[in-house]
């Protein structure tokens, strides 16, 4: 049987410098594991603008559609800004999302013991959190038509559409409510059906599915304004989350600061399976391209790290070996080792990048 195949995209800003650290652990996987993944990288973002005038080259896309996962490290930057709208590095990003068709994005939030102080609520809210936010990711407002900047009576206007079909919400919440039957049964369907006929759908479709095909999954609504209080106030009441694409985003970004740092958060984009009965897959750490530490060695490589710990899971099948490496991050973290983002400023010297990586890939030995 061949190996499993990577395509690592790296991409702007701090993306490269955490993805230095996931290659190293790769090799560990590959050397000490013989878990040997046959990696492939190309451009993404603002650096495949730099080289092709485009923020992703058909030929990476097509490479990115026969793989068995995508890494991708962030997109993005203060350079790109004044591009042109339809070349913009985020471009890249959403054009993989949508080709690869990966409806489902989880992101889960996780707050390790060791980072539970160090959490912008108090301890005894975060201790322990275990949650996943499942946003759709292919649909909504990020990709409805009519879109654009138009001209009308004399001024601009800037249009975008927030639009979901029943089989878009259906498919997301399906993920989800199999996602909550692996985890606490607990489902929160998070909209605005109080203001968007969208969102009276989405809820619609959601209780349907619940009473029709997992009566067994302990299922509730939140409109997304309380969900974003909630989060804050207690967190610990949610398990699963499935929202739409713009207010997972938000959410998420939330989310993270209750486990400590944005650079801890990882993600998996899911579609539908292939050949192999794998789902199509992006992993990509939360956090964007950080222009404000990118080149200082001070980017916290957990996120992509713990993504490709994601990739190993769903991807690979390699469920013990990711345990494996989550289980390796949370050692490190224990023992106290940190990158600056999760440190009080003036602290003791914190790690830089590449001693995390290293750290990680030291626990890993004595892991074995
Ligand atoms: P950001 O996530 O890049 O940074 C927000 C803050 O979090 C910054 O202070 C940053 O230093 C910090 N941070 C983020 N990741 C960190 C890490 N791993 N370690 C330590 N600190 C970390 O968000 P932003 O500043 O709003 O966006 C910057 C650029 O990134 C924009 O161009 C945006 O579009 C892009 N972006 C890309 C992605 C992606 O590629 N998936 C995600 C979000 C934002
Ligand atoms: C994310 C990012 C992206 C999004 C951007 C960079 C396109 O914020 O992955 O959370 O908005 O989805
Ligand atoms: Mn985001």
């Amino acid at each position: 049987m061949s190996n499993p195949s990577l395509l690592i995209l790296a991409g702007d800003g701090i993306g490269p410098e955490v993805m230095v650290e996931v290659r190293k652990i790769i090799d560990w996987f590959g050397s000490k594991r013989d878990l040997t993944i046959d990696v492939t990288e190309d451009l993404v973002g603002g650096a495949a603008y730099d080289k092709h005038g485009t923020p992703l080259h058909d030929d990476t896309m097509a490479h990115a559609q026969e793989v068995d996962a995508v890494l991708l490290g962030a997109v993005g930057g203060p350079a790109y800004d004044d591009l042109d709208f339809s070349v913009k590095p985020e471009r890249g990003l959403l054009r993989l999302r949508k080709e690869m068709d990966l409806f489902a994005n989880l992101r889960p939030a996780q707050c390790f013991d060791a980072l539970a102080d160090f959490s912008s609520l108090k301890k005894e809210l975060v201790a322990g959190l275990d949650i996943m936010i499942v946003r759709e990711l292919t649909s909504g407002s990020y990709f409805g038509e009519p879109r654009g900047i138009f001209e009308e009576n004399g001024e601009r206007v800037g249009i975008n559409t927030q639009r979901y079909t029943e089989s878009e919400i259906d498919r997301v919440a399906r993920s989800a409510f199999e996602l909550a039957r692996k985890r606490d049964n607990r489902l929160c369907s998070v909209e605005k059906a109080n203001v968007m006929e969208s969102g009276i759908l989405w809820r619609e479709v959601v209780t349907k599915i619940g009473a029709e095909d997992y009566p067994d999954v302990e299922l509730s609504h939140m409109y997304a304004d309380n969900c974003a209080m909630q989060l804050v106030r207690n967190p610990k009441q949610f398990d699963t989350i499935v929202t739409d694409n713009l207010f997972g985003d938000i959410l998420s970004d939330c989310a993270a600061m209750l486990t400590g740092s944005l650079g801890m958060l990882p993600s998996a984009s899911l579609g539908v399976p292939m050949e192999n009965g794998k789902p199509k897959a992006m992993y990509e750490p939360v956090h964007g391209s950080a222009p404000d530490i990118a080149g200082q060695g001070k980017a916290n490589p957990c996120a992509c790290i713990l993504s490709f710990a994601m990739a190993l899971r769903y991807s690979y099948d390699e469920g013990a070996e990711a345990d494996r490496l989550e289980a390796a991050v949370e050692k490190v973290l224990a023992d106290g080792v940190r990158t600056a983002d999760l440190m009080q400023a003036g602290a003791a010297k914190p790690a830089n990048t590449s001693e995390m990586g290293d750290a990680v890939i030291a626990a890993l030995d004595t892991s074995l």
